[in-house]
């Protein structure tokens, strides 16, 4: 996993739905305020998917703004990743129905579910593909469509999470810049602390597990905070290791898009300034294994990130899991 040269972003792009839904609609429907949201997590508005929006359809447009923006076309690509946990459905997977809408016949495709570090987690698989030489051009998905598991009466989440999509191609770049290191983990003994329990094999769809709620994402939001904290901080630390590059050799930070508190604390503990850290969470909330490449192509298009600039990733998520990369851009 380590010492991962030459492989980089070489397209870029991503979609967000239009429909926004303030802090004040929320109050509408749970107990909650505007004050105690952006107090509490720094979100104050969040997009949504319409009823007949799936995570294939955002999925696909963000995947063609990748390849637009890359001058790619999409018989190209020999493998397609979408790391979700909002499939459109358990199987096919989702990279097959994007496969198909983006008319990628030459590409394998498969799923990745990794909860918010998905998105990491596929630039690893897709860069290692790569680096094996098995593959040439790869393109790394998050989508997501959280609006269609939440639970609109649980104001302990449904004020947290958004829908959106994000995508990148990753193709060989010039030697040094690119991936210089990756870091994942995973701690499945905690993996309870943030769940959608039913819909699997565990508890297969019944009426008791829809009138429980049971589809829906439960969250010890408390917890998942505290490991939040500890692991961002810990999971920089080591990519940086791995890359032989110290504290103050990082110039940007995108991190996931969780809450704004967890992201004030990785940045204080990496000693980097606000300008240089990107942050939309207050536009969109949590995208899950959206959130990185959504940040990531909005600071790309702001100007924000400069050629030789080193740039680090860093998520955590359900599973739990974990997981962070540092690129040094070249595009
Ligand atoms: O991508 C990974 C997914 N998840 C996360 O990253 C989430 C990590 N956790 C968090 O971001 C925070 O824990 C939350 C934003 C979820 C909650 O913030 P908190 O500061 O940890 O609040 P809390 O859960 O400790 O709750 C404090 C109080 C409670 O009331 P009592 O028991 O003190 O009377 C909650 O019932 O705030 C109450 N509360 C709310 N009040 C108004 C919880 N949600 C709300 C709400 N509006 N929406």
């Amino acid at each position: 996993m380590n010492n991962i040269y030459s492989i980089g972003i070489t397209g870029i792009g991503s979609y967000i739905p239009e429909k926004i839904v303030t802090n004040k609609d929320l109050t509408k429907i749970v107990d909650t305020s505007d004050k105690w949201i952006v107090e509490r997590t720094g979100i104050k508005e969040r997009r949504i998917t319409d009823d007949q929006t799936s995570t294939s359809d955002i999925a696909t447009i963000a995947a063609k703004n990748a390849l637009k923006d890359g001058e790619i076309l999409p018989e190209e690509l020999d493998l397609i990743l979408v790391a979700t946990v909002t499939p459109d459905m358990a199987f096919p997977s989702t990279a097959c129905i994007v496969q198909d809408n983006i008319g990628a016949v030459n590409a394998a495709a498969f799923d990745i579910s990794v909860g918010c570090s998905g998105f990491i987690y596929g630039l690893s698989v897709g860069s290692n593909f790569i680096k094996a030489g098995a593959y040439k051009k790869v393109l790394v998905i998050g989508a997501e469509t959280l609006s269609k598991i939440v639970n609109w009466e649980d104001r302990n989440t449904c004020i947290l999470f958004g829908d959106g999509a994000g995508a990148c191609v990753l193709e060989r770049c010039k030697e040094g810049s690119g991936f210089l290191s990756f870091d994942l983990g995973s701690d499945g003994s905690d993996g309870h602390l943030l769940t959608q329990p039913a819909g699997g094999s565990r508890l297969p769809a019944s009426y008791e597990t829809v009138s429980n709620n049971l589809h829906t994402i439960k969250m010890d939001g408390r917890e998942v905070f505290k490991f939040a904290v500890r692991i961002m901080e810990k999971t920089s630390i080591e990519v940086l290791n791995k890359a032989n590059l110290s504290l103050g050799e990082i110039d940007f930070l995108v991190p996931h898009q969780a809450n704004i508190r967890i992201i004030q604390s990785a940045r204080k503990k990496l000693k980097l300034t606000e300008d240089k850290v990107y942050v939309n969470l207050d536009k969109y909330g949590n995208l899950s294994s959206a959130s990185i490449p959504v940040a990531l192509d909005e600071a790309y298009r702001k100007g924000l990130l400069k050629n030789g600039k080193v740039i680090l990733l860093v998520a955590f998520g359900a599973g739990l899991t974990w997981g962070s990369t540092l690129l040094k851009w070249n595009k």
